[in-house]
């Protein structure tokens, strides 16, 4: 297969905390902002600092994805799952925050990263319930993951597989 064949397409790259390899050469990372230049964060107690870059591919927002049908045949979707924290927290910066509106959101948001899939291909969604149960996310998306997994020190974080066609 031809190596720079872009079939990944991460939907909501922030800094590409999850990948191992940042650049994979079969990947489309997008995001809805880019901050190309590395930001810097001091916490209250002025002891840690921390860095991020978000530098996508393409920015773009992930309800309205600039994709034909059918192009990829994996797909990440790691939005936003803050409602509650504070603005100017590391954690908003890292990971964007939602509005009221989510459940909108992420139900279309959901939708364009199943029209760019291929017929059967996989999209991983990835969500951490601190502030919202995923369940209530499945029920805005209007479907459950086929299998998923929990992680993290509190297991807040939940894994979930979807294939296209197949539920
Ligand atoms: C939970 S973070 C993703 C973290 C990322 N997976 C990583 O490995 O570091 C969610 C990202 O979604 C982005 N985002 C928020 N709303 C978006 C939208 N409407 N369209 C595209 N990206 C969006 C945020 O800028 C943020 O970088």
């Amino acid at each position: 297969m031809d190596a720079q064949k872009k079939i990944i397409l991460d939907m909501t790259c922030g800094g590409r905390s999850i990948w191992f390899n940042k650049n994979h050469p079969n990947a489309v990372y997008c995001d809805i902002r880019q901050e190309d230049h590395t930001s810097f964060w001091k916490s209250a107690d002025g002891r840690s600092e921390r860095f991020l870059t978000v530098n996508p591919d393409v920015v773009c927002n992930f309800t309205n994805l600039p994709f034909e049908d059918e192009t990829f045949y994996l797909v990440v979707f790691d939005p936003p799952h803050l409602l509650r924290a504070g603005e100017t927290s590391w954690l908003v910066k890292k990971y964007g925050k939602l509005d009221e509106n989510w459940p909108q959101m992420l139900h279309d948001g959901f939708c364009e990263g199943m029209r760019v899939l291929k017929e059967n291909g996989v999209l991983i969604f990835k969500w951490n319930e601190r502030d919202i149960p995923a369940e209530k996310v499945w029920k805005a998306i209007g479907q459950k993951p086929l299998f998923g997994h929990h992680s993290g020190k509190q297991l807040l974080t939940f894994w979930g597989c979807f294939m296209k066609g197949v539920k």
